[in-house]
């Protein structure tokens, strides 16, 4: 019941349902900890809402990034396609996109963090920047599950372009 590994992946990833967000949530609780744990250079390891709300999303981003790259890397042609990795990540992607949220319920800016202070003075921008992130993704893992990599590969520049949407207005620049 809590697994379904013999079923073929278009069929688990098609559906939405609960073991697969528990699965996702367990890959991540991993990431997020291995993340955690390697950083030691900001010396003690805050224990703060805000600390713990920035050590959430950095985990999140690092986590769809890893599963934007190699779908871009694939639409652009630098990689060899994987229909199976292409429709299992944009429907990680998807899921991902919608744990977004939570990582800045916490007002505030903790040591470390890129986040800009715009994002709670201009929240409902944020949101609606999220959203299109959301809705992007989901139309990309939705393309794939329906038509696989050739249906939804002309989709991914668009999804891929809502992550500067968003960074363009709220994070930091890595040079300032
Ligand atoms: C709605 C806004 C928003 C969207 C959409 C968004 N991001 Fe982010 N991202 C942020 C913010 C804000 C930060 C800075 C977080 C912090 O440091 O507190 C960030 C940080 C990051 C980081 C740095 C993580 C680290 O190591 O600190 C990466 C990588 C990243 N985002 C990748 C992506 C990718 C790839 C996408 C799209 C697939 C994306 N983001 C979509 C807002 C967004």
């Amino acid at each position: 019941m809590l697994r379904r590994e013999s079923q073929p992946t278009h069929e688990r990833f098609k559906m939405n349902n609960p073991s697969r967000k528990l699965a996702l949530i367990a890959a991540l609780f991993g990431t997020l900890l291995v993340a955690g744990c390697g950083q030691t250079g900001g010396g003690e390891e805050e224990d703060t809402p805000e600390a713990n709300a920035f050590r959430y999303r950095e985990g999140l981003m690092t986590v769809i990034a890893a599963k934007m790259a190699p779908i871009g890397a694939m639409a652009r042609g630098e990689m060899p396609v994987d229909e199976q990795t292409f429709v299992e990540y944009t429907n990680d992607l998807a899921a991902l996109s919608n744990m977004v949220s939570e990582g800045f319920e916490t007002e505030g800016i903790a040591s470390g963090s890129a986040s800009l202070p715009e994002i709670w003075t201009n929240m409902d921008d944020f949101q609606q920047k999220l959203e299109e992130f959301q809705q992007s993704a989901e139309g990309l893992a939705e393309a794939a599950n329906n038509g696989g990599f050739e249906a939804a590969r002309g989709l991914v520049q668009g999804t891929a372009g809502t992550c500067g949407g968003c960074h363009r207005s709220y994070r930091r620049r890595a040079e300032e």
